[in-house]
C-alpha cells in the first residue's frame, strides 16, 4: 500500500510529534521528512546541504511547520546544536532518524585503501548515529519516551555488497542500535534500525556509476517490482510512529528478500 494510500485509510500517524532528520535533503531522508510532515509530524531537516535543505523545509511547510538547521553529523557541537534547537523551537524530540550516510571512495581492494578514507566513512556512518542517538536521548531520557531510528543497509548482515568501510559502518549501526537499545529500553525509548537494499538515490547511483533503471535491475531477488525512497519511508513511518510501539532492537530489512537469499546455492536459479 502506497503512502497516501495509507493517509486516506489510517489518518495522519505522526500528529503532535516532532521529528529530526539527519541527511534530510536529498534521497531517503528528504522521502521521509515529506513522508513525516504529511502524517502531521513538526519536521527538522539537519544537513550539510543548506540550499536543498532550505527548499525542502519551504515544501514541507505546506503540511507542516518544519525547519532547516546546518548540521554536520561528524561535529559533536552541530548535532547538539540540532537537537536543542528542536527542543526550543517545538518543545519536544519524538523521532529522531539518524540517516545521514555516504559511500566514500569505491575502492574495493583492502591494500589500496587508506585509512583516512576508512575513517571518514566510519565518521559520517557510525559516530553520526552514535552522537545522533546520544544527543536524542539527553531529552527524551527526561521524557520517557521517544522513537530513535538509524538507517543502516542490508550490507548490515552480509559482506561482499559494498567496500569494507561501508559494510563496517553499517554492521557498526545495527551494533549500536541493538546496545542502546537495551540501554534505552529502561526509559521507554525505542530504537530500532531500517536496512534498504539498493534505491536509486545520488548515493547509489554515484557509487554504482548506473542510472534509474540499472539500480533497479542489480541484484534482485523480488521480480517486477523496484525498490524506491518512498518504500524505506514507509517502514521508518512505522517505527517511528506508535505503530510499532512494541517493536525496540529490530533491524528491519527493506529489500525484497535479498539478503536471505544465496544467488550460488539457490534450487530457483534460472
Ligand atoms: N540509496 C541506497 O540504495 C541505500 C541503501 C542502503 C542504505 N542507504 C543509506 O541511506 C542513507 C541515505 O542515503 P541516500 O541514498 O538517501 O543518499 P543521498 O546522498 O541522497 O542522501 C544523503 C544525505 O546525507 C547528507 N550528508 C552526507 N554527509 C553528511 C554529514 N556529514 N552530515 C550531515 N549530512 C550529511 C547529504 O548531504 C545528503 O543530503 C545513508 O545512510 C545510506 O548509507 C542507502
Amino acid at each position: 500500500m502506497g503512502s497516501v494510500s495509507l493517509l486516506s485509510a489510517a489518518g495522519r500517524r505522526l500528529e503532535g510529534k516532532v521529528a529530526l532528520v539527519t541527511g534530510g535533503a536529498s534521497g531517503i531522508g528528504e522521502c521521509t521528512a515529506r513522508l513525516f510532515s504529511k502524517h502531521g509530524a513538526k519536521v527538522v531537516i539537519a544537513d550539510i546541504q543548506d540550499d536543498l535543505g532550505h527548499s525542502v523545509c519551504k515544501e514541507l511547510q505546506a503540511n507542516s511547520t518544519s525547519a532547516f538547521v546546518h548540521c554536520d553529523v561528524t561535529k559533536e557541537m552541530d548535532i547538539e546544536n540540532a537537537v536543542n534547537m528542536t527542543v526550543s523551537k517545538y518543545g519536544q524530540l519524538d523521532i529522531m532518524f539518524n540517516n545521514a550516510g555516504i559511500v566514500g571512495v569505491s575502492k574495493s581492494n583492502l591494500l589500496d585503501i587508506e585509512k583516512s578514507e576508512f575513517e571518514q566513512v566510519i565518521n559520517v556512518n557510525l559516530v553520526g548515529p552514535f552522537l545522533g542517538t546520544k544527543h536524542a536521548a539527553r531529552v527524551m531520557i527526561p521524557a520517557r519516551q521517544g522513537s530513535i531510528i538509524s538507517t543502516a543497509s542490508t550490507c548490515s548482515t552480509i559482506g561482499g555488497a559494498s567496500s569494507h568501510a561501508y559494510t563496517s559502518s553499517k554492521h557498526g549501526v545495527v551494533g549500536l542500535m541493538r546496545n542502546t537499545a537495551v540501554e534505552l529500553g529502561k526509559f521507554g525509548i525505542r530504537v530500532n534500525s531500517v536496512s534498504p537494499h539498493a534505491v536509486a538515490t545520488p548515493l547509489v547511483k554515484n557509487f554504482l556509476k548506473l542510472d534509474d533503471d540499472g539500480v533497479h535491475g542489480v541484484y534482485s531477488n523480488l521480480k517486477g517490482k523496484f525498490l524506491e525512497a518512498e518504500d524505506v519511508a514507509d517502514a521508518v513511518l512505522y517505527l517511528g510512529s506508535d505503530e510499532s510501539k512494541y517493536v525496540s532492537g529490530h533491524n528491519l530489512m527493506v529489500d525484497g528478500g535479498f539478503t536471505i537469499m544465496n544467488s550460488g546455492f539457490c534450487m530457483w536459479n534460472d
